[in-house]
């Protein structure tokens, strides 16, 4: 009822505006478990991000295709950052807003290093006249704070074309509230077992079989010795609240990999009051696990860097904490770029929006362009987004794994053979179309498919993960103590260690990085062995039921499969 009172006074704003405003980005509903208490106070202050319209997004794609596909006269070119000035608004974009903020006497600040996002206050009131918009309060049981959003956002015609985002409007955060902290009564726990051999063997029963770094070297054939280059930077992202304690990456090392100094660490880099307080208990799982695997795969003292994003503590949620990061690397000169990001959170499409994801996702191929490597876990919820959730039969793709430039990342269990795990995250994009390095692939996929699963998934749509890892029972240090992980959250980190074993023979063979991966991986199949048993869930509600196969090729479940780390790194060198 409620709501569509709201929906007809949207709907007589844009039409007292005749014809001025144009509808640019709308939902129907508030996603499950926000509930609206009526119309925001027209007073509030509310501060929106305006993402200006880049200049060339579609040269961006077409020069990242030409340096990232082997073959190439111009592959692994990397840009510097004076070469990449795709992203930047054009003059005639910044003129046309700069006349919009005028005549409404506006302020803008420009927040973005590339002048792609700039920043305005307004009240509420205001908002929803020149954005044809409707802004209300919207609480969720576990959020603390109400958000203010709407349903529907409009663009002054002389703005279309010129302005691709407003944010936030349309994207409603869930709450993360993602590996909590283990209750140690409950859980099978090893006691520090000090310095020594890595506790048990790699241990080939599932499910009872457990990983720890040194499986993972036998099993993909990665070499022990330590990265030798100085540059090769990886970054770690941490959200939610998430940080990692350097107690537990000391017992860690000296427990799994005790040939690398215990006192190996990384660089705290802290956005949006990011912290990492490192008091007894205070930081997280998964940035314990997610600091552990990478540089547990890829040790080097100078290599290492992790990122605290604060923005989330403070109610402004995911979206805005890797729209932050995304700001935060478009900063860093070429030298301080990191190669390799690996991150293990994601969101569902439907929560950012069309949008915002496409302004994020666009920001993935601009730092393709110059060189990054950007990794992103593909969910453990099968089909079914990141809780499982399964309100009717369609599936439900994750973002940032379903960008197509970025490298999504699926998790298998046990050893011989190999297998797809239940819980591994894919599927396919409803907002990015299948990239042309993959479509070869994913039509071998659908051809395989039953005719009970037209309609319930977009069969154009990107496919993912990309790649897959390892995801089951690993050995993780929190509180000093060993206990068992499982997450495509392992297999991500872990896959981002590898690449960047790889760069750093790279460098120091005097060859450029690998920067954007997927051309590269998807045309090498015989760098990886193919997973072609198993299942992942969320088929059909109730969400255990099965959904896609492994099969022989590309899969949503296990993209190419697990990397062949000589293999990997011959072709890379070739
Ligand atoms: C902008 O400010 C001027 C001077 O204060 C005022 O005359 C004008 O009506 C304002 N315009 C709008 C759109 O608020
Ligand atoms: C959300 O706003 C409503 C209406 O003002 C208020 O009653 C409610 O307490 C707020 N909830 C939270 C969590 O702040
Ligand atoms: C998923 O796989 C794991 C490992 O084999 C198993 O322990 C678990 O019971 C499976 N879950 C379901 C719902 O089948
Ligand atoms: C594998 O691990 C399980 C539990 O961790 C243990 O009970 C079993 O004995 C192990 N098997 C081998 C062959 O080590
Ligand atoms: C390595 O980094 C340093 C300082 O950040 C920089 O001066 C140097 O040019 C870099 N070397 C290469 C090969 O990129
Ligand atoms: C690590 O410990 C070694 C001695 O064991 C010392 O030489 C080195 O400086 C330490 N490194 C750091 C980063 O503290
Ligand atoms: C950081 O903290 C300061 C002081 O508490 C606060 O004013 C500011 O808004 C915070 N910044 C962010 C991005 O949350
Ligand atoms: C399916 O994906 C395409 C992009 O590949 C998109 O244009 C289309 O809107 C999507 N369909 C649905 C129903 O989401
Ligand atoms: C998966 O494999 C099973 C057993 O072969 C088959 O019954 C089922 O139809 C397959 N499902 C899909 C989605 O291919």
């Amino acid at each position: 009822m409620v709501l569509r009172k709201f929906l007809t006074s949207v709907l007589l704003a844009t039409s007292t505006s005749a014809g001025k405003l144009v509808l640019h980005e709308t939902r129907s509903t508030a996603p499950s478990g926000f509930v609206s208490h009526g119309p925001a106070p027209p007073g509030d202050l509310l501060t929106l991000r305006v993402a200006l319209t880049s200049n060339h997004v579609a040269g961006l794609e077409e020069k990242l295709t030409l340096l990232a596909t082997p073959g190439s006269p111009e592959f692994r070119q990397w840009l510097s950052m004076a070469e990449a000035p795709f992203v930047k608004p054009s003059p005639k974009t910044v003129s046309a807003f700069r006349t919009f903020t005028s005549r409404n006497n506006l302020t803008s600040t420009v927040i973005s290093p590339n002048e792609d996002w700039v920043s305005i206050s307004l009240p509420v009131s205001r908002a929803n006249q020149l954005f044809g918009a409707q802004f209300e309060l919207f609480s969720h049981p576990s959020l603390a704070n109400n958000l203010t959003r709407t349903l529907s956002v409009s663009l002054p015609s002389e703005l279309v074309g010129h302005v691709d985002v407003i944010h936030p409007t349309t994207a409603f955060h869930y709450p993360k509230t993602r590996r909590l902290r283990p209750v140690k009564s409950d859980r099978q726990l090893e006691k520090r077992a000090g310095s020594g051999s890595p506790p048990g063997s790699c241990n080939t029963s599932i499910p009872s079989n457990v990983m720890t770094p040194a499986c993972l070297q036998a099993l993909y054939g990665i070499p022990t010795a330590p990265a030798t280059q100085p540059n090769n930077t990886i970054l770690v992202t941490g959200y939610v609240s998430q940080w990692p304690e350097t107690i537990d990456l000391a017992v860690f090392l000296e427990t799994f990999r005790p040939d690398i100094p215990a006192n190996t660490t990384f660089t705290l880099v802290t956005l949006d009051n990011g912290t990492d307080p490192q008091t007894p208990t205070a930081g997280g799982i998964e940035a314990d696990l997610d600091v552990e695997y990478t540089i547990g795969k890829s040790p080097s003292v100078q290599i290492f860097r992790f990122l605290s994003v604060g923005g989330s503590k403070f109610g402004s949620g995911f979206m805005m904490d890797i729209l932050d990061t995304t700001t935060y690397l478009d900063s860093l000169a070429d030298a301080d770029l990191p190669t390799v990001m690996t991150t293990s959170y994601e969101e569902t499409e439907t929560a950012f929006g069309i949008s915002l994801a496409t302004k994020i996702c666009n920001n993935y191929m601009a730092l393709g362009s110059r060189g990054m490597s950007i990794m992103f876990s593909s969910g453990d919820a099968g089909v079914r987004g990141d809780d499982g959730i399964c309100t009717d039969n369609t599936f439900t793709p994750l973002f940032p794994a379903s960008c197509p430039w970025a490298t999504a990342i699926g998790s298998t269990i046990g050893f011989g053979p190999e297998i797809a795990v239940n819980f591994t995250g894919g599927g396919f994009s409803n907002f990015f179309p299948s990239p042309s390095y993959q479509t070869t692939q994913v039509a071998g996929f659908l051809e395989t498919l039953p005719m009970e699963f037209e309609g319930i998934f977009n069969s154009t749509g990107r496919g993912y993960p990309d790649v897959a890892v390892q995801g089951w029972q690993f050995s993780i240090v929190v509180d000093e103590t060993v206990f068992p992980e499982s997450g495509t959250s392992l297999s991500t980190p872990t896959f981002a260690g590898i690449i960047a074993l790889i760069n750093d023979q790279l460098i120091a063979a005097g060859k450029p990085v690998l920067g954007f991966l997927n051309p590269f991986l998807y045309s090498n199949p015989t760098a990886f062995t193919d997973i072609t048993i198993g299942y992942n869930q969320g088929g059909f509600c109730p969400v255990t039921a099965p959904a896609f196969n492994a099969t022989a090729g590309w899969d949503p479940l296990t993209g190419s499969g697990t990397p062949l780390f000589a293999e990997l790194l011959a072709t890379a060198l070739a």
